[in-house]
């Protein structure tokens, strides 16, 4: 039996960092593992321009404690203002690694974000000649769709026929909740990868829902039945390069997530290494951890792997996390798989 494995030091490709105090709470949790992240612009006002994007990486990097090296790559929010000048502007400059599109109204801070896509037509239509990845929330946001269908009708009825359009576009389908949306992702042509979270991979429904409403498993997109949660956890296991990790770690304070109207994100940058080990051990699949984690979201964005590494040990003792981190902004729950966790980062 395997009890110690070292990767490359893993990135993550989609993480929510906030800004001010929550930024500065958070941020050391995902430095102390992870080498890089793609830093999600949803702030309020959100990263819209190249200049912002400059800015609010030289936040990120003023909030890094000594003797921490972490780097952020940055994001910009697309809206039917966005100017494709500036996009392909901070792209050139090495500023940005991709754009976002949230649907307007699909989840936090989305207000923003695209009604009709034919009003971003020439923005995506200069990444496609520049080859900048578009980050897709891949939810419909009509009122007459289930909460529990928006994924799988976004991808017939928007993200299919965006990429019949416009071929040479290069998507990323962000936090993949359904069989739906692996199938899509492992069949489509073309140029295509999808991200899948730490949460994801280890609660369904079921988990929030029974026995009592449990407000750090509600996310976007919602946590979907017990047999999707399958169909993720065999992608994110099977060595496939088109899936990595993209934690959606999203920071919310414990009074505005435990609320009569909770806001969506599970926080998991402490623990998302012991909790991935955790799964990968249980799906006889430690040998791909590293693809997932390390290797195959920097060969998406045509980057090197980290030169560092990361060592687990899986040990008797579980490793001691904390319930909550404490944070300038107030107390941000951890996402507490609902077990405990023996595989520990020691180097
Ligand atoms: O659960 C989520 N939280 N999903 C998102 O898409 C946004 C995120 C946030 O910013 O809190
Ligand atoms: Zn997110």
């Amino acid at each position: 039996m395997m009890t110690k494995i070292t990767l490359r030091r893993p990135d993550d490709w989609h993480l929510h960092l906030r800004d001010g105090a929550m930024l500065a709470g958070v941020l050391p949790e995902t430095a102390r593992h992870f080498g890089r992240a793609i830093i999600m612009p949803n702030l309020v006002p959100p990263v819209v321009t190249g200049d912002d994007a400059r800015a609010y990486r030289d936040r990120i990097l003023a909030a890094l404690p000594g003797g921490m090296a972490f780097e952020p790559l940055m994001t910009l929010y697309l809206t039917e203002a966005t100017d494709p000048a500036d996009v392909a502007r901070a792209h050139a400059q090495g500023l940005i690694h991709a754009v976002k599109l949230y649907p307007a109204g699909a989840t936090t801070n989305s207000q923003s974000g695209v009604r009709n896509i034919e009003a971003v037509m020439p923005v995506l239509e200069k990444m496609a000649e520049i080859g900048l990845p578009l980050c897709i929330h891949g939810e419909v946001t009509t009122a007459d769709v289930d909460i529990f269908d928006r994924e799988q009708v976004f991808l017939d009825t928007v993200l299919d026929p965006l990429r019949q359009r416009l071929p040479g576009l290069r998507v990323t389908l962000e936090h993949i909740t359904t069989a739906q949306g692996i199938d899509y992702v492992t069949n489509a042509s073309g140029d295509i990868a999808g991200t899948i979270t730490t949460h994801h991979l280890m609660i369904n429904r079921n988990h929030m829902l029974v026995g009592g409403i449990r407000p750090h498993y509600y996310c976007l997109p919602v946590a979907k039945r017990a047999s999707h949660q399958q169909a993720l956890r065999a992608a994110a296991t099977s060595g496939n390069p088109r899936f990595f990790l993209g934690t959606d770690s999203a920071p919310h304070t414990d009074p505005t997530k435990e609320s009569a109207c909770g806001c969506a994100g599970v926080f998991s940058a402490t623990n998302t290494l012991s909790c991935l080990a955790h799964v990968f051990e249980q799906e006889t699949a430690l040998d791909r951890l590293e693809g997932f984690a390390s290797l195959h979201g920097p060969a998406r964005y045509g980057l090197p792997p980290n030169d560092t590494t990361i060592t687990l040990e899986k040990r008797d003792a579980p490793v001691p996390y904390p319930a909550k981190i404490v944070t300038g902004a107030g107390p941000v729950t951890l996402f507490d798989p609902g077990h405990p966790l023996f595989w520990h980062v020691i180097a």
